[in-house]
């Protein structure tokens, strides 16, 4: 089973070759500066995209010469820091991405220290995505047909474990970290209007001509051509060359062409069970 593709630790699953159960628990203690800005995802829930506008508004359309660094140099992951970066010393503003659940994320976010930009997806687009993402990776193992991944996704026993708890979790505990909450789909219908919303969580002000660049290098065609920006250049250490696209569709409700009646029957069955005794709402149908 792929779980033991994965590291699991303290209830979660990791990329085992690019993380130690140490270096987790160190995390703990990283040292949070109050200008630092993060986007917790749960996968294949828009990261890459929140990371590259995140990017896009801190460097003001990148007119400094920052579209030159690849995307997980301007905002690398915290578990997973692939190119060795002293993020210690690194210069302010720090920008990080996480699938960290909130039970493992540095202490000091918990003070409301520096600012979380949350992303959430409809989940039945998100494993999806994920499902072709597990083929194109070359970290997990390729699971051969959808059914058996879905399983999977549903028993939480896939990279960053279950789906529920992981928003359930962050959003459950909102109160205790300084945090935006945005969905994939609210991006996708008026990103201009989710730029803007991000702008103003983050108190920086883009004029109108950064604002437009923003929107225009966020959209996916734009993003799915941008070498800095498509996650291409991960080909061979994470990814897979000539499999697909990381960038693979970018849409909403693509689950639809995916998913039988009974496949989406099953998803439903199993999460209104899950989220008998939560008082959450989501704004999809589950
Ligand atoms: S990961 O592996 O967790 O970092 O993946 P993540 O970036 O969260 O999710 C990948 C999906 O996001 C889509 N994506 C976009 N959609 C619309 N517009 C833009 N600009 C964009 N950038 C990334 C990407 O295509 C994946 O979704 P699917 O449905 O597979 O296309």
């Amino acid at each position: 089973p792929s779980e033991e593709f994965l590291l699991k630790h303290k209830g979660f699953y990791f990329l085992p070759d690019l993380v130690t159960p140490e270096y987790i628990d160190s995390l703990e203690d990283f040292e949070i500066r109050d200008c630092d800005v993060f986007v917790v995802t749960y996968p294949k829930s828009g990261t890459v995209w929140t990371q590259n506008i995140l990017s896009l508004i801190y460097h003001e359309g990148h007119r400094d010469g920052t579209e030159n660094m690849e995307i997980i140099d301007r905002v690398p992951w915290l578990e997973y820091n692939i190119h060795n970066m002293d993020y210690v010393h690194r210069p302010s503003p720090r920008l990080f991405t996480t699938h960290l659940p909130y039970y493992l994320a540095p202490r000091d976010l918990r003070n409301r220290r520096a600012k979380i930009i949350y992303v959430a997806r409809n989940p039945k687009d998100v494993v999806v995505s994920y499902f072709h993402f597990s083929s194109l990776s070359v970290k997990l193992e390729t699971v051969p047909d959808f059914n058996s991944f879905l399983e999977r996704f549903l028993a939480g026993k896939v990279l960053a474990g279950s789906w529920l708890d992981h928003v359930r979790g962050w959003s459950t505990h909102r109160d205790e970290f300084n945090i935006l909450f945005l969905t994939f789909e609210e991006i996708k219908k008026d990103l201009r209007g989710a730029v803007l919303k991000i702008c103003k969580f983050l108190g920086k002000q883009l004029n109108e001509k950064e604002l437009d660049t923003v929107v225009e290098m966020a959209a996916f065609d734009k993003m799915k051509s941008d070498p800095r920006a498509n996650y291409e250049f991960m080909e061979g250490n994470l990814l897979e060359k000539g499999k697909g696209h990381f960038l693979r569709k970018g849409t909403v409700g693509d689950w639809k062409n995916t998913m039988t009646v009974a496949q989406s029957e099953r998803f439903d069955n199993v999460f209104k069970e899950k989220m008998k005794d939560l008082s959450l709402t989501f704004i999809w149908d589950i």
